[in-house]
């Protein structure tokens, strides 16, 4: 495993895949066992992982409580991440973004977690009521009060991610650390907004659901069940013909390098976040220690630059406006054309 900073903003180092923990428990009826949950957590450390990502919803508060189990004996080698917005239970003042919120939710998770900081507190889901500035004023609170290091913001839309950090950054409140997204070969709307304002802003991206909630294992084609009826949500399905497209190019690709469809989707998003200037962590989500085996076994896989190719064209998105219009300035320019703008032919004078 290597590591890297996770994004400009920070000193925080954390390793290049982390591990998602939103399958720690049985309380949403489909989940780990603590055993396996154990095991899978332990196997993850072996190889050098640090970044544990979690959140006081998971499996209704189960996975902070493994998670304080298994990270009291070596607390200090690990990177901390949870959130809050959907509480453990309802409640009027349980959910939601509000600095009331916040500040319940984040004691509720130290004492889950039996420690008494965490390295990075994201916001889950925005919430469409509570504004910007009472979040990030709320996190920087819990930074000065050494609560947590860092914030973020999971899910929020692009805008509203950089009118926080504008405020924070001309009020001297604690800078936001990054964004969390889902992100995959199947799921690559971010790529339009999301994930270029982290790499101008220099806020580290970490993304979730890089199997598409299992969808890229191929297995729902070979009549597995899993998660898609145990959970019923957080599951690509092959709803259109894009989904089928992504699909067939994981399988052939796979076949053709000889391992398994996991590995390549997988391999494929180590191969984008490398890409990138600023750090971009996928998380896994493993419910058993065999499908972590599985995903790790990606850090091994190169893939060649016609796979990444057919991979890339199967799971293009449009661009839409204004992306399209930006991007096909920044190729006028790349291109040495006089005017990077207009799509029209130059008039000749
Ligand atoms: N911020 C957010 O809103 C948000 C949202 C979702 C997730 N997350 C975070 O991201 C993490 C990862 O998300 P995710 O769980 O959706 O990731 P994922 O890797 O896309 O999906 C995980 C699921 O894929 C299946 N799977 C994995 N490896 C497999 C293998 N080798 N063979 C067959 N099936 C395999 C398993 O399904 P079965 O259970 O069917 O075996 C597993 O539950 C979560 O744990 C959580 O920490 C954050």
């Amino acid at each position: 495993m290597r590591y890297k900073p996770f994004g400009r903003r920070t000193g925080l180092r954390v390793s290049e895949l982390a591990l998602g923990t939103g399958n720690f428990g049985t309380g949403w009826g489909h989940g780990s066992e603590p055993a396996e949950a154990r095991r899978i957590f332990d196997a993850y450390a072996e190889a050098g992982g640090n970044f544990i990502d979690t959140a006081d919803a998971y499996q209704v508060g189960q996975s902070e409580q493994l998670l304080g189990e298994f990270l009291a004996a070596e607390r200090d080698r690990f990177v901390v991440a949870s959130k809050y917005t959907l509480g453990v239970q309802g409640g009027l003042h349980a959910t939601g973004n509000s600095r009331r919120t916040m500040i319940a939710a984040l004691e509720a998770s130290l004492r889950r977690l039996k420690t008494d900081r965490l390295e990075l507190y994201w916001v889950h889901f925005p919430d469409g009521l509570t504004p910007i500035d009472e979040i990030v004023r709320g996190l920087d609170d819990l930074a000065r009060a050494g609560k947590i290091l860092h914030g973020g913001l999971s899910n929020f839309p692009a805008w509203r991610v950089a009118r926080g950090d504008a405020i924070a950054e001309l009020r001297g409140w604690t800078p936001l650390a990054g964004i969390q997204i889902e992100h995959s070969l199947v799921e690559r709307t971010g790529e339009r907004e999301l994930l270029p304002m982290a790499e101008a802003l220099g806020l580290g991206a970490a993304l979730w659901s890089p199997l598409g909630g299992g969808f890229l294992t191929g297995k729902y084609r070979t009549g597995d069940e899993g998660r898609l009826t145990g959970l019923g949500m957080l599951v690509h399905t092959e709803k259109s013909a894009r989904e089928t497209a992504v699909l067939d190019a994981v399988l052939a690709v796979a076949a053709e390098a000889g391992v398994a469809p996991t590995q390549v989707a997988l391999a494929w998003s180590l191969a984008h976040a490398a890409a990138s200037t600023s750090a971009r962590v996928p998380i896994l989500g493993p419910r058993t220690r065999e499908q972590l085996d599985a995903a790790l076994a990606a850090l091994t896989l190169e893939l060649s630059p016609a796979q990444r190719a057919r991979l890339d064209d199967a799971s293009a998105i449009p661009l839409d406006t204004p992306h399209r219009q930006v991007h096909d300035s920044r190729a006028r320019i790349a291109g040495g054309q006089p005017d990077s703008i207009l799509p029209l032919p130059i008039p000749v004078a």
